[in-house]
Order: structure tokens, then sequence, then C-alpha cells
């Protein structure tokens, strides 16, 4: 079983103080730094823009992991590429020309990533299953960092699984809301490979040794349509 790749997000770092935890993720044994972008529109809550991701894209030695819930991404592509993101995930239901949004993400020489909200069903992505770098499934209503965890997350998982491999899809799975030591051994038994933890890393006392426990230490719960 592999260890699951984790992006912290520094929707729950010290915005006062973002080079210090950007730092933190230098050092720590993090893989991706997510970052997530909200517009008050798509979701009912502004987070940050490019600035922001321009100047964490300054001191930060991993790649950053970008999740934009705004409508209408395609016309901030370009730019959040040119600010340093290495994957560009936008959501379905934001997007009307889908299939030609993730060609320009890969002509922007970035990996290309879909959001679903919870209500959204994995078919609705087996059209373009192939194309795909990564999908994002929330497992929280997206606008908000410290909700709690939908279960049901764990079904959509395992399907999107069956359905990434009837496609050839070498697509990543990643899982952002209410993640934590609780759920990442269950989570991973069921197929996510991308473990995107806010509130769970830097509410900690030591957020390095969180990161190291999402990664390392929690029990793996083996299911039979896990990738192996
Ligand atoms: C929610 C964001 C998440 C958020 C997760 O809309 O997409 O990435 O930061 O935060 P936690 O881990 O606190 O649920
Ligand atoms: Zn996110």
């Amino acid at each position: 079983m592999k260890h699951p790749l984790i992006a912290p997000s520094i929707l729950a770092a010290d915005f006062a103080n973002l080079q210090h935890d950007v730092e933190m993720l230098n050092r720590s044994e993090a893989d991706w730094i997510h970052v997530d972008v909200m517009d008050g529109v798509f979701v009912p809550n502004i987070s940050f823009g490019l600035p922001v991701c321009e100047a964490v894209h300054r001191h930060a030695a991993k790649p950053l992991d970008v999740h934009l819930m705004i409508v209408q991404p395609e016309r901030y592509l370009e730019a959040f590429a040119q600010a340093g993101a290495a994957t560009l995930t936008v959501h379905l239901e934001a997007c009307t020309h889908l299939h030609r949004t993730l060609e320009l993400i890969h002509r922007l020489g970035c990996r290309a990533g879909v959001a679903l909200n919870p209500h959204s069903p994995v078919h609705l992505l087996e059209d373009v299953a192939a194309d795909l770098d990564l999908v994002l499934i929330m497992s929280v209503n997206p606008g908000f960092g410290g909700q709690s965890f939908i279960p049901r997350t764990l079904t959509k998982i395992r399907a999107l699984r069956t359905l990434l491999k009837q496609a050839g899809s070498r697509a990543l799975i990643e899982v952002d809301g209410g993640v934590g030591l609780e759920n990442a051994g269950e989570l991973v038994g069921a197929g996510a490979e991308v473990l995107v933890a806010g509130s769970s890393v830097f509410k900690a006392a030591d957020p390095s040794a969180v990161i190291h426990a999402l990664k390392f230490d929690h029990q793996t719960l083996v299911t039979s349509d896990a990738k192996s």
C-alpha cells in the first residue's frame, strides 16, 4: 500500500505570518501546498487571490496545488499558472466547457484537476476521465475550513476508483475537507491518494508531526477495490 501525498491547506495558516507557515511546510514531509482560492460567488466566502499565491510561491519549496473555487475559472488560469501553480483544479459545477478548460490547463504546462462538490456524482467525469491528472472529491461543502467530514465520501471514492480504472485514467484521487488522523486510514483504504488537511494540521500543537502521522502512522484499511 502506497503512502498518500499530503497537501496541507494554507487556508488554515496564520495569514499574518504566512512565510513562517510555508517554511514549516518546506521542512515537513508535506508533498504539496494546497492553495484555496474563493471568490465569494461560487462559494459564500472570500479567501485570497493571485498576489497571495505569488507570495507563497516565492517561499515554497514544494509544488502549489491550486484549488479554484471561483466562477468562470478559465478567465484566471493563465494568471495562476504564472503565479506558480503546479496543479490547477477547477470545479465541474463552475465550468460550461470543461474539456476546453482542461486543454487550456495542459497548454499552460500545469497538471489538470477537476473538483466535485458533495452533490455531484462521479459518473459526470466519465467523458473527461482520460484527460485528467487529478480528481478532487470535496468531503465538505466548499467555502470554509473546519467543517465535518461527510461520510458518504468513502463510497464516492470507491466509485471513482472503478470509473478511473475502466477509463484507463491515471488521475490521482484527492480528498478535501474534514480530513484528519481519525479518517485518513479509511480514506486511503478506499482509494484516496492525496489528502488535503487544513485545520487538522495548522490547529495542531505540532503541525509537522500531524503531517508525518497523516502520511505514515495511520491504520490503513485495505479494501478489495483499493489500488494495489
Ligand atoms: C474548503 C477548502 C479546503 C479547506 C479544508 O472549501 O477547499 O481545502 O481548507 O479545511 P479543513 O481541513 O479544515 O476541513
Ligand atoms: Zn481545497
